[in-house]
């Protein structure tokens, strides 16, 4: 129960870091953890491990409830060999994994480890590739969640990237293939760890981690918030309810003034979003990386709801290599686990340039294409303002087999906007100005596509929540299968 005894548990403590078992009494709720398997020890002989045993081998596995819900966790323990893995302790993680595939329940890793326990070797490494085949069989099938709560360094970072999502404390976690030392070895780069694999790094440059919270305390209240809003497995048929006090009837005025007049002006999408869904409770996903579009879940109705929105308020939301693999991946996440997708419209088109064309925009922005067309989970499309070219087809469209699609009054539908167009269209006219102004009256509207059936209706924004949450309520029914298929070939 004392882990690696007073000492370390004082060291952890004095890191600014909680234990491993006091990790898990926050996460869980009071008295409902269930340990298993807290006997086991390592069977290493090797540089007098034998005379060095600690009981449950540095990992805390079992079951527990999140406000009143099952969930399999399991908690490195630092202070037992520097939470590193040996051949028991990734059995004892496989075995956590199986169990929560096996009743259907999300998995929730608490990562605090120096990586494979260097005395085993081999043995070592292939109880990371067993954890790494199981995080890729239960992916789909239960949520899987890390929690990188100290150091996750060399073959540990993969079990993270294979999960659904990961988050960081601020200061206290890092994550890195190879550390700092490896690194001005071999580039001759000099790099601190918090630079090299810091919570900033990957929650704001490479997307690898989903959101950083600022302490243990924060990250595990934070983390039981954000398990609410997910499905048990994807055996749910239908996402979890929670009891609303926001009337599903509510209009708000605001939303008719929230567009500016002049199209070249920003909003903030979040404040749409926070207006149209329950109570204004939006679990952000990314918050940090790639900020031209806002991913993250809410509920309408008292139902979880994923939104995909595209944020006009930075770099006018356009679509580009980095927010299209975040929503992508999102947007997968959604429909593997039967949650409904939201996505709010407003973006001018891909971003243009080589560093986008060079970087394979063409590849990561099919991915979000694909994402969509793949999915058969209810998908309702709102478009606020623009929708332009391929990205007004990528965003969910109609044509995408969009369930309901709806548009503002400021909605403009057009392969791209009037500048744009009049410099290729009227490139020899003289009286330009007349022509950008035809065009604008043309297309600047959502009536084009409206007269197609490309929209299902025009709507006032103030009526916005009353006719999602209609139509949610009429697709819950909704059934859909894609043709049979060993698996698709998603753009990589
Ligand atoms: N295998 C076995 N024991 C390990 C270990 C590993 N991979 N990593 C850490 N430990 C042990 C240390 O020997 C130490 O044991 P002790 O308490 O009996 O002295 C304890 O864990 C704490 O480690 P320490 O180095 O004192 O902690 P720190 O906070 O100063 O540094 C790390 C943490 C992770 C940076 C450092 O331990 C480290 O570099 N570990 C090796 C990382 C690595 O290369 N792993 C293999 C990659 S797959």
């Amino acid at each position: 129960m004392a882990g690696g005894g007073e000492k370390r548990v004082a060291a952890q403590h004095a890191k600014g870091k909680l234990t491993a078992r006091e990790r898990v009494d926050l996460f869980l709720d009071k008295g409902s953890f269930r340990e298993y398997d807290a006997f086991v020890e390592h069977q290493c002989v090797d540089f007098g491990m034998e005379k060095n045993r600690i009981t449950g081998d540095g990992v805390i596995t079992g079951q527990g409830k999140v406000n009143g819900r099952p969930v399999f966790v399991f908690s490195q323990d630092f202070t037992a060999y520097g939470g590193s893995l040996s051949k028991m302790h990734a059995q004892k993680i496989c075995k956590v994994m199986e169990k929560a595939m096996l009743v259907g329940a999300p998995i929730i890793g608490l990562n605090d480890s120096g990586g494979a326990r260097i005395q085993e070797g081999v043995d070592s490494l292939a109880g990371y590739a067993d954890i790494f085949q199981k995080n890729v069989l239960a992916s789909g099938v239960i949520p899987q969640i890390s929690l990188i709560m100290g150091p996750c360094a060399g073959g540990a970072v993969y079990s993270p990237a294979l999960t659904d999502f990961t988050f960081m404390v601020r200061d206290t976690s890092y994550l890195f293939v190879t550390g700092p030392d490896v690194v001005k070895a071999v580039t001759g780069e000099t790099v601190t760890q918090e630079e090299l694999g810091g919570a900033k790094a990957h929650t704001a440059k490479s997307g690898v981690a989903h959101k950083a919270f600022d302490n243990d305390m924060e990250a595990l209240v934070e983390l039981r918030r954000f398990i609410d809003f997910l499905p048990l497995s994807n055996q749910a048929t239908s996402p979890p309810r929670r009891p609303t006090q926001d009337p599903m009837d509510r209009e708000d005025e605001a939303l008719n003034v929230i567009v500016p007049v002049d199209s070249t002006k920003a909003y903030d999408i979040k404040d749409v979003i926070t207006r149209l869904v329950d109570e204004g409770d939006f679990f952000e996903i990314m918050p940090d990386h790639a900020k031209n579009i806002v991913v993250g879940f809410s509920r309408l109705d008292g139902q979880t709801i994923a939104i995909i929105a595209n944020q006009p308020a930075v770099s006018s939301g356009v679509l580009d290599i980095a927010s299209s693999t975040k929503a992508a991946r999102f947007v997968r996440f959604a429909d593997a686990f039967n949650i409904p997708l939201l996505t709010l419209v407003d973006v001018p088109g891909f971003l243009p340039g080589t560093a986008q064309e060079h970087g394979g925009i063409i590849r990561h922005g099919a991915k979000l294409l694909y994402a969509y067309a793949e999915a058969t989970v209810p998908k309702l499309t709102v478009i606020t303002r623009k929708a332009y070219g391929g990205a007004y087809d990528v965003m969910s469209s109609k044509h995408l087999r969009g369930d309901i699609n709806f548009a503002w009054p400021s909605a403009e539908i057009a392969v791209m906007g009037a500048k744009g167009a009049v410099e290729i269209i009227f490139r020899n006219q003289d009286n330009r100005s007349e022509a950008e102004a035809e065009y604008v009256r043309k297309f600047a509207n959502p009536l084009p596509a409206a007269q197609r059936g490309f929209l299902d209706d025009v709507i006032l924004p103030s009526t916005t929540r009353p006719r999602l949450i209609e139509e949610l309520r009429l697709l819950s029914g909704k059934k859909l299968k894609n043709p049979a298929k060993k698996h698709g070939n998603i753009p990589l």
